[in-house]
């Protein structure tokens, strides 16, 4: 990260110095099942990861995020854990994990787990103990409740995986609550003993110098304490999963939730530079009360706009606009194209569409999360009907709702399961010609180069990293906005059609093209107009 001295724009440049790490840095998603293979398991593995460092160092992200790898029945592949401070043998050990961080320190890279505090697996030693009996000393733990009156659950919630939420237990003869699957009860988080162990769990994680954490369905923690019914979703179509039938206004998004934020932050605040990202699925208003008061809550709540809105320059400009507005004062801003439960950028928007993403994600103002294989353009992959493991297509039994293709293996070479493992591979690993690392390492107009272009110029520039934002205009398909810092001045103008478009800013261009989708373009002057070809987007310096 930008230091006091050194021989380019970026070291000499002080700029950066007020904002944090993970302010100025992009942040990179690792699929741990899915990133390399050292075991030959055909399971991806922390050895895996160190023995990748190489590609992430090269590219030049400054963050891992790793899904989880602590020990699990795998249910939920990981999202299910039965000890929050372990790693599963399928992973590594705890000393891969300490190694790991290491030598991803040594070279400037920081890690951050997920932490999944909202439900545990069923296999956890604390369930196991809740559910031994109603005196269970740790019975409060998780969500009990009586039947109604005929035996049914206590209200309608529904799991997100299908079914009910209420899961019946024939010993103690009571349901227990699961927003995920019968394997992932939910913990109760109003129970101040939960709290305490789980703020132990972070401790934990931070003693042993990871960097932060990934916190998953940050919104679902806290639930309406008289448990009300959730209304019925008017808006409701075929085309989303069950779960959808229904509002989840009770059982997520409660006020109470952000007091729970605050308390993790706090811990994470008991050390240097660390960092809280919540995962949460809500509206741009709501989302933004996650900054917590007075920015007492998470540093970053993971902004979905550009994975859940249409690839449409209308509305991506919109949003762009009121996320801008809704910030809380000192809030920063984060982008996110992709994760391991969406489609993949290049299977939405198509690969000449999928470069122009890479220009908008890594030039807008905010943190970058950047989700592994997209810097490849990989698409989903394919992965046959009786070959599916995700448990959320198993369970509603449709593979329309099948997150396995966002999770197929990356794809390092041309070798036999293209270098992830010597093994079978747990998801076939695709087969499209080119979508790979060594195929495009040295082809400079690959996908992988246009990434290592725009990461380059983000790492080079203040502009880029910490810059102000504003619009400059939008014509059709297109549009464009302009980071500043300091006088310095870039602007951005996307295509995001497959026709060619004139954009004519309020103010006419004078500047030089520094990354293109379009490799020769980079060089060229623009004056006055900004001419874009179909599929185009250019990252233009302005002059004065
Ligand atoms: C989050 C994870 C997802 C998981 C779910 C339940 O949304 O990203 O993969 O299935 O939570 O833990």
């Amino acid at each position: 990260m930008p230091s006091s001295e050194g021989d380019d724009e970026r070291m000499t440049s002080d700029s950066t110095k007020d904002h944090l790490w993970w302010q100025s840095g992009v942040v990179y998603q690792i699929y741990p099942r899915s990133f390399q293979d050292t075991t030959g398991d055909g399971v991806g593995d922390l050895e895996g990861i160190r023995s990748r460092l190489d590609h992430l160092e090269w590219l030049g992200v400054d963050a891992v995020w790793i899904s989880p790898v602590y020990p699990s029945p795998m249910a939920d592949f990981g999202y299910d854990v039965a000890d929050y401070t372990g790693i599963d043998p399928l992973f590594g050990t705890l000393e891969d994990l300490d190694r790991l961080v290491e030598e991803a320190h040594d070279r400037g890279l920081k890690v951050i787990m997920d932490l999944v505090p909202n439900h545990s697996s069923s296999e956890h030693p604390w369930f196991k103990e809740s559910r031994s009996s109603r005196d269970s000393p740790k019975r409060d733990w998780y969500i009990w409740e009586d039947p109604g009156p005929d035996g049914e659950p206590p209200n309608n919630w529904l799991s997100v995986f299908g079914g009910p939420a209420w899961e019946w237990d024939e010993k103690t003869e009571q349901y227990y609550y699961h927003a995920f699957l019968v394997e992932q009860p939910d913990l109760n988080w109003r129970n101040p003993e939960v709290q305490e162990a789980m703020l132990d769990v972070i401790r934990f994680w931070l003693d042993r110098g990871v960097d932060g954490f990934r916190v998953d369905v940050m919104w679902h923690m806290i639930k309406d304490d008289q448990l009300r019914d959730n209304p019925p979703n008017p808006d409701y179509s075929d085309d989303q999963t069950p779960y959808n039938k229904l509002l989840p206004v009770y059982s997520t998004d409660q006020p109470e939730v952000h007091d729970i934020v605050a308390m993790m932050r706090d811990v994470v605040d008991e050390y240097d530079e660390r960092l809280l990202i919540g995962e949460i699925y809500l509206p741009i208003g709501k989302l933004v009360a996650y900054y917590g008061e007075d920015g007492s809550g998470a540093h970053l709540p993971f902004n979905f706009q550009l994975v859940e809105l249409p690839w449409d320059s209308g509305e991506i400009y919109a949003a762009v606009t009121e996320y801008e507005a809704a910030l809380p004062p000192g809030g920063w801003p984060n982008w996110v194209l992709g994760n391991h439960d969406k489609s993949r950028i290049a299977s939405r928007v198509g690969p000449a569409q999928a470069r122009v993403s890479a220009v908008l994600l890594l030039t807008l103002r905010g943190t970058p999360t950047l989700y592994f294989g997209d810097e490849i353009g990989m698409p989903d992959g394919d992965v046959p009907e009786d070959q599916i493991q995700d448990p959320q297509a198993l369970n509603l039994d449709d593979p329309s709702f099948s997150r396995d293709p966002q999770r197929t293996p990356m794809r390092w070479d041309d070798s036999e399961h293209a270098g992830f493992t010597t093994g079978e591979p747990w998801l076939p690993v695709g087969g499209d010609a080119g979508v790979t690392v060594e195929a495009q390492r040295d082809d400079p107009d690959s996908m992988l180069a246009l990434h290592r272009r725009l990461l380059d110029l983000r790492r080079r520039e203040p502009a880029l990293q910490i810059g102000d934002y504003a619009p400059a205009g939008i014509e059709g398909d297109a549009f464009a906005f302009i980071r500043e810092h300091e006088g310095r001045r870039f602007l951005t103008a996307l295509n995001l059609g497959d026709a060619p478009v004139t954009l004519e800013p309020d103010r006419p261009v004078r500047g030089t093209v520094q990354v293109g989708t379009d490799r020769p373009r980079e060089g060229d002057e623009v004056r006055g107009k900004i001419d874009l070809a179909a599929d185009e987007g250019i990252v233009i310096l302005l002059e004065e």
